[in-house]
């Protein structure tokens, strides 16, 4: 664990128990790769991860890490918006990861948008598999606003509690608009 425990290392820690050899996740949102090498890794040898990615630099960020890595065999790279989900995959999936916003080190302007992200999110929820998880990094002020992460909690309040549970974690003691993780498990 590191010394600032980031998002994104609290939820792949949680994520990690979901996740088994073979299996097929989706990471929602590339950018630089983190969570995509993550969810190879995880998946092993003969498993899948399909990446989406708006911006042909994240999906060449991402490819580079991987090759670097060894683990681009395991990956299916979609320079295409996540709101095409269903196009493109026709499994069923254990593990999907939404890491909203901009890329890191890249333009602020080109972010995820609560048009696409809701559509995104609800064709995700489709292809999950039971006690497969959805997790969703969502950011908030500054260059990111409200509307995204507001559009996004009032969804997930709404779903269905027989068939999912949703859990929203928060960084409670943090000033300035902490991120908020969210973990949307389907029970059935
Ligand atoms: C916070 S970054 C993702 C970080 C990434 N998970 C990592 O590990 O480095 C958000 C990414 O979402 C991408 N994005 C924005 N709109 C998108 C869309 N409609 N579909 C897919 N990706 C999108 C951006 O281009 C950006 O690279």
């Amino acid at each position: 664990m590191g010394k600032q425990y980031q998002i994104t290392e609290f939820c792949h820690h949680f994520l990690k128990d979901y996740i088994q050899e073979n299996d097929c996740c989706i990471d929602a949102t590339a950018g630089n790769g983190n969570d995509t090498e993550f969810l190879c890794r995880m998946a092993g040898e003969y498993g899948k991860v399909y990446a989406f990615d708006i911006q042909e630099e994240a999906v060449t960020n991402t490819r580079r890490r991987l090759e670097q890595a060894g683990l681009s065999e395991r990956a299916v790279l979609i320079c295409g918006g996540h709101e095409r989900m269903l196009e493109y995959v026709r499994e069923e999936v254990a593990v999907i990861v939404f890491n909203f916003g901009y890329l890191p080190g890249g333009d602020h302007r080109i972010a995820t948008r609560a048009e696409t992200s809701l559509p995104a999110v609800r064709q995700g929820l489709e292809l999950l598999k039971v006690g497969g998880v959805m997790n969703l990094c969502i950011y908030s002020g500054g260059d990111t606003g409200y509307e995204e992460r507001d559009a996004l909690l009032a969804f997930v309040k709404g779903l269905d509690t027989k068939k999912w549970l949703v859990i929203v974690s928060s960084y409670y003691n943090r000033k300035n608009d902490p991120p908020l993780p969210v973990f949307i498990i389907r029970l059935r």
